[in-house]
């Protein structure tokens, strides 16, 4: 069957590049095993066992993960071991869920009653298991004081729409979650839809996640958090909830917000990571604002953002939570064009560059490849002034010269989307990946 040789060559060379892809091992014993060769099905079945019993001693109580470990021992002939497996998964799955553990009291907030929050949401994987690690993150400490968010925090960016090239569908997406709902409550209202609510942006690096959370902030002049999930993994010791909830209380405050999430993958998904430093104390409190259990969360736009959709945790995507997924992708050539031209206004004589013709010798840049190309040529005019004491203007020739030491950033980010466009799209979660990938011709 020579199409199976062909398959099964890509997948090996997929989980050499991936090789902790366990689904993606999966899928290739299963088609070694369907295709009649069961020595080297053995073999991926065996290192899949070794990956979950790895993953299993960092999630113990992961239910899931005995559920394919019971799968794996079945094929591997190990039907004893499948049973216990299965029993376990069962046996988790019915646990009752832990008891809470006592939260500090929600700074006051001029008198307001927050109600009681409705449900106690979770990350299935995180309850009932964590040992209280020592150390980081200690809570508990100081639970009587006010805790102000540091000064400056929420910023008015200058920034609108108008500054961002391309991104049609985003910008629509956002216009449908914030913008419309203000313009027109009552429509909104009629269908029960509040303003504001969960927005997932994923995407290669520097192709404007973070640049469009800010434009929509100034597109409606509302304020703008940004805050990097590692901030409050590292640099919040202690009080951390207090700090996150004091966080979106500032936000509610202040609507219309919006509020940013960077490095979203870092809560969930990538477990193994998390436990290390996330306290599940931590990830409930963020479901719970999330949900709005703790708060009224119309008028704040709540945006995420990740490179590594694949790590975020599922539980995430719920309805209420970030559950409008867009991705970014890098700018095609009318983008390209208008990026290149946003980046060169201002500067001498840039209306001169043609900047249709260098568009089309940049595919695959992203926004931030642009501007750095942009830059690059600027600072080359400015030695060239520097010397002449002239004001040296930009030109097309010049922005070609300073793209020969340039290259696309975004492409091993696609060839990493592909494999899981292949071998990982539950629910069609990257179908628009997978559609862009068709359009590039990267993928049949
Ligand atoms: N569509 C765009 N229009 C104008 N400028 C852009 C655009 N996309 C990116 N840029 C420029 O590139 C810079 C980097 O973009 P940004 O930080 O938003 O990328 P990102 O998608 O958040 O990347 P990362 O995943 O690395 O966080 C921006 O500050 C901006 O100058
Ligand atoms: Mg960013």
């Amino acid at each position: 069957m020579p199409d199976l040789d062909a398959t099964v060559a890509a997948l090996r060379a997929a989980l050499a590049v991936a090789p902790d892809n366990l689904p993606l091992r999966l899928h290739l014993a299963q088609l070694l095993h369907n295709g009649g060769r069961p020595a080297e099905a053995q073999a991926e079945y065996k290192a899949a066992l070794v990956q979950v019993k790895t993953a299993l001693t960092a999630r113990p109580a992961d239910a899931d993960l005995y559920e394919q470990q019971a799968e794996i021992q079945k094929m591997l002939g190990d039907e004893a071991g499948a049973l216990v497996s299965i029993g376990i998964a069962i046996a988790l799955r019915g646990a009752p869920p832990a008891e809470e553990p006592a939260r500090p009291t929600p700074p006051t907030d001029g008198g307001r009653t927050t109600p009681p929050p409705a449900r106690r949401p979770s990350i299935e994987e995180l309850e009932n298991d964590e040992p209280e690690r020592p150390g980081r993150l200690s809570l508990g400490s100081g639970e009587d004081e006010e805790i102000e968010p540091e000064p400056g925090l929420a910023e008015r960016p200058s920034i609108a729409f108008a500054d961002v090239g391309g991104m049609a569908e985003v910008k629509e997406a956002i216009r449908m979650a914030i913008i419309y709902p203000f313009q027109r409550p009552e429509i909104f209202a009629a269908y029960g839809r509040a303003a504001g609510g969960g927005l997932l942006l994923y995407g290669p690096p520097g192709c404007g996640k973070t640049y469009i959370a800010r434009a929509t902030a100034g597109e409606v002049g509302a304020r703008f958090i940004s805050v990097g999930i590692s901030d409050i993994l590292d640099m919040w010791h202690g009080q951390s909830e207090h700090k996150l909830h004091a966080l979106f209380e500032t936000a509610r405050r202040m609507r219309p917000t919006v509020i940013f999430f960077d490095e979203i993958e870092a809560i969930g998904g990538n477990r193994l990571d998390m436990r290390q430093h996330f306290q599940r104390t931590l990830v409930n409190q963020f479901l719970a604002e999330l949900d709005g259990a703790e708060g009224d969360n119309s008028g704040m736009l709540i945006v995420g953002a990740t490179n590594s959709p694949w790590h975020v945790d599922s539980a995430l995507r719920r309805p209420g939570r970030f559950d409008k997924v867009v991705f970014v992708a890098p700018p095609d050539e009318e983008a390209r064009r208008d990026i290149l031209r946003l980046h060169l206004r201002g500067k001498p004589a840039s209306e001169d560059v043609d900047a249709a013709r260098l568009a089309r010798d940049t595919d695959g840049f992203s926004g931030a490849d642009l501007r750095a190309l942009v830059d690059a040529t600027a600072e080359e005019a400015m030695r060239e002034a520097l010397r002449t004491g002239k004001i040296s203007p930009l030109t097309t020739n010049g922005m070609l010269r300073a793209l020969r030491n340039q290259r696309p950033s975004t492409l091993e980010w696609l060839q990493t989307a592909k494999n899981y466009v292949l071998y990982s799209n539950e629910g069609g979660i990257y179908d628009d990946v997978a559609t862009y990938l068709r359009k590039r011709k990267m993928m049949r």
